[in-house]
């Protein structure tokens, strides 16, 4: 493991003043290393909310898990941390609601999607060209399928496929062709060295291979994950787990996680008025929720200096309506 600080979290002011606005039941459903829990659990204390409060923390990985215990230390009578996924949103809250006796009605939910500092900072974890590892990058270290097992074994056109649709790679063509001739020539590809220099051999020169390095890692890393694929079920789950005026916060790194927010958000907004054509008096279904930022909140110039991470963030944020607003 590298020496240094696991994970800077972003935009915590805007989340915390967005999200905490009374006691409640909170879901940190990606914990990392308890960054935004930890803004979470002051301000509840700080508004003298703490006792009718309840922060539940998810993550997969097993050291954000760790971290986020050392984090949250003298918050404990107030956090609940859990290993699993946040794709499970409703279950995990309905038990960890269910053993406190509690109504499983959120306050507010945060997903800050993708890697922590730490993950991509950790070699051995194999989620980075720019260190040397094996080809894991499983957020769950439990889980079965790693990166290496993807780049050794799925055929020419299943590989470029995944690198196109991942990773939005113009070359993904040629890149998948390239590993399935190492594979022939060499057995595997046995390392993130080796499959970057194979990568770097493949690609257009100049800044363009930085990119196609950093797009397939990354469609690598969303296939292991099952990352899109999650993603969608937990924003509907969150959302029927909020309480009238509930909030959900996603932070969203890359263009593919935000079309997905911005569209599965757009569609819990609006009200179905059924087939065109057909004039109604009131909508077959109302919109569950109205979008609290109508475009996403990103950092600013001053966290971006400080945090580079920051960068590519994008902040989106909705609100339930009650329940009852949706028969007036
Ligand atoms: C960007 S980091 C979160 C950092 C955190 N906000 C903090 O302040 O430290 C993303 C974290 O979410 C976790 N994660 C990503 N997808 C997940 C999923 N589907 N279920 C549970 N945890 C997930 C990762 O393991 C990682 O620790």
């Amino acid at each position: 493991m590298v020496q240094g600080r696991f994970h800077d979290p972003v935009l915590v002011a805007e989340i915390v003043a967005f999200l905490v606005r009374r006691p409640g039941i909170y879901v940190d459903g990606t914990l990392g290393g308890g960054g935004h829990s930890l803004a979470f659990l002051r301000a509840l204390r700080e508004a003298g909310y703490s006792e009718q409060s309840l922060l539940t923390g998810i993550d997969q990985d097993s050291a954000a898990l760790e971290e986020a215990a050392r984090t949250l230390r003298g918050y404990e009578e107030h956090s609940v941390l859990v290993k699993g996924n946040f794709q499970d949103i409703e279950a995990i809250i309905t038990a960890v609601c269910g053993n406190k006796g509690l109504k499983p009605r959120v306050a507010g939910i945060l997903l800050d999607l993708g890697v922590s500092s730490f993950q991509l900072d950790t070699p051995e974890r194999g989620f980075s060209y720019l260190r040397e590892g094996p080809l894991d990058m499983r957020m769950n270290s439990d889980a079965p399928l790693s990166a290496g097992d993807i780049v050794n074994s799925y055929e020419e056109k299943e590989l470029a496929r995944l690198i196109y649709r991942y990773g939005e790679e113009p070359g993904s063509r040629s890149i998948a062709k390239a590993i399935v001739a190492w594979r022939q020539k060499n057995g595997s590809v046995n390392s993130t060295k080796e499959l970057a220099d194979l990568i770097r051999r493949n690609a257009y020169g100049g800044e363009k291979v930085i990119k196609t390095l950093s797009r397939v890692f990354q469609a690598l890393r969303i296939e292991v994950n099952g990352e899109l694929d999650v993603l969608r079920r937990a924003l509907c789950d969150g959302i029927d787990c909020l309480d009238d005026y509930g909030r959900m916060a996603v932070i969203s790194y890359h263009s593919l996680e935000d079309r997905i927010v911005k569209t599965v958000f757009a569609e819990k907004a609006r009200s179905d008025w059924g087939p065109k054509g057909v004039a109604m008096r009131e909508p077959l279904a109302y919109g569950t929720v109205t979008l609290v930022t109508r475009k996403p909140l990103t950092a600013s110039v001053e966290e971006i200096e400080a945090n580079p991470r920051a960068r590519s963030a994008k902040l989106r944020i909705i609100e339930k309506i009650p329940r009852k607003d949706h028969h007036e």
